[in-house]
């Protein structure tokens, strides 16, 4: 088994190019920094990382709705937002080799988040010369006082390069869901209290991105605002708020298979948490290389965004409930990052097993232990050997039969033991070999991932087979 302090960042990212999981950008012309683009299996992960939150969050709740909004959109909601005036990273320059750096992120490595938070803008740079942090680039010890960089992504809407024709790619998706509250609560008629959910791309001009997939400048998020009514006591929102917690610590563990051991939530102090909220946690993962990291972001927001986007807006984002009380609802806010989850599910899955081949000589297995409803592949299906007709038309046979239920694989390339190995790196839980006995007897091999045992079973009760093991349908 992996010892998992060996296990290294390098180590996903090579598997991730070997397998088809996650390529760099734009290799062809020499690559792009920090620019990945997801394989056939990367994306296969992502999207059922996507479905498994959505049936968690929306399908399987009567008080959440779906929302999908666009990307580019008006820049006053992103004014209204506090994001063109407030959403800075404090930047330090090396003065000798002139390369920029986020000042909070060197010296959270040094000092810790909490002692970070403590340090004003204005003393980021003095503080980093007094603990003598180095330049990552060249080493040296002279940095310039910190200034604030903003993190949105400027484009230029039509052909005229001007100032008036400005907008931002969104920096998270939450803005979309405050700017169609209105269209939401006209059209769905729900009731308080509610949740709006979606999942999109979202872009941050990262000054220092960098751990493979970890923070990029493009990346994907899931988000939800669930909208309560505004709370006369403290325990009106710590209700919902814990029963929240409860249910993103569930999904983290039950759903995608993250261990406790592998999972804190750090609670923002007075310094670090917004103005406007009340309480907010970092939930954070322990990345192989990076350490301690944040998976995802939970605050109780108030009602701070609906009332900015009012004073904005002028629109009317209030809600009436059923004996006419107005109000404006607060929110509290589960913000998850997809790709950033999907990077913590690799680390968490992946193994390094020692096992004995069929002459009983020991090798070194990889093996990505994804929960099954999360695997790219669920089934592979293979013919003994490639130049026997019959029974590559018999294991085609079983391929098609089962492929319009499950995301299923057909490989005849090389010996069975290279086809295992293969499909153990991209983590398919069940792998079925058609031999000579299958032309007699007409029942299958079917390997277990995990324990590698072998099942003999009939091809027609391969599905109640599967079904049986908890395989679901897809
Ligand atoms: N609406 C709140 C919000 O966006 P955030 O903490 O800035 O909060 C939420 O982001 C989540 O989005 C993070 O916990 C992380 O998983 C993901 N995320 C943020 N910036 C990212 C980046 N540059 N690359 C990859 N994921 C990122």
């Amino acid at each position: 088994m992996t010892n998992k302090k060996t296990l290294t960042m390098d180590k996903i990212v090579s598997l991730c190019k070997r397998r088809g999981f996650v390529f760099p950008g734009s290799e062809i012309y020499g690559g792009m920094a920090n620019s990945w683009d997801y394989g056939p299996y990367g994306t296969e992960l992502k999207n059922n990382i996507a479905k498994t939150w959505w049936k968690t969050f929306v399908q399987k709740r009567d008080d959440m709705i779906g929302l999908d909004s666009a990307i580019i959109t008006n820049p006053k909601v992103w004014v209204a937002s506090g994001h063109v005036a407030g959403f800075n990273d404090p930047l330090v320059d090396c003065k000798k080799c002139k390369i920029r750096h986020r000042g909070d992120k060197l010296l959270e490595g040094k000092i810790g988040v909490e002692e970070t938070t403590k340090i004003k803008l204005e003393e980021i740079g003095a503080k980093m010369n007094e603990l003598k942090i180095p330049c990552p680039d060249c080493g040296a010890v002279d940095w310039t006082d910190a200034r604030k960089f903003n993190l949105l992504f400027e484009t230029q809407i039509g052909v005229l390069a001007d100032a008036k024709n400005i907008a931002y790619l969104r920096g998270e998706t939450a803005q979309g869901i405050f700017i169609n509250f209105k269209n939401i609560l006209n059209t769905m008629r729900p009731k308080i209290p509610f949740g709006i959910a979606q999942v999109g791309k979202a872009f941050r001009n990262e000054i220092t991105p960098g751990n493979f997939i970890f923070r990029t400048r493009e990346f994907e998020q899931m988000e939800i605002e669930y909208f309560i009514e505004p709370p006369k006591k403290e325990k009106d929102w710590r209700g919902p708020f814990e029963n929240w917690q409860n249910e993103i610590k569930r999904f983290f563990k039950e759903d995608l298979g993250l261990s406790d051991e592998n999972m804190r939530w750090r609670r923002h102090d007075d310094n670090e948490r917004s103005f406007y909220s009340k309480d907010t946690y970092d939930v954070e993962y322990n990345f192989p290389s990076l350490g301690w990291g944040e998976l995802h972001g939970f605050a109780y927001r108030t009602d701070y965004d609906l009332s900015q986007h009012i004073k904005h807006s002028g629109a009317d984002l209030t809600y009436v409930d059923e004996k006419g009380n107005k109000y404006v609802p607060h929110c509290i806010e589960p913000s998850f990052g997809l790709t950033r989850t999907l990077l913590a599910v690799l680390a968490e899955v992946y193994m390094e097993e020692t096992i004995k081949d069929t002459n009983g000589k020991e090798e070194v297995r990889t093996v990505m232990k994804f929960k099954p409803e999360l695997a790219p592949i669920k089934i592979a299906v293979f013919p003994l050997v490639k130049n026997k007709p019959e029974l590559v038309a018999k294991a085609r046979e079983t391929y098609e039969s089962l492929k319009p239920f499950y995301m299923c694989e057909f490989d005849d390339n090389g010996n069975i033991g290279k086809r295992y190995r293969r499909q153990d790196e991209i983590g398919t839980p069940y792998c079925i070999t058609v031999d000579y006995d299958t032309l007699e007897k007409g029942d299958v091999t079917v390997r277990d991932r995990d324990t590698m045992k072998q099942d003999r079973v009939k091809i027609e009760e391969l599905k109640s087979y599967f079904a049986d093991k908890g395989l679901t349908i897809c």
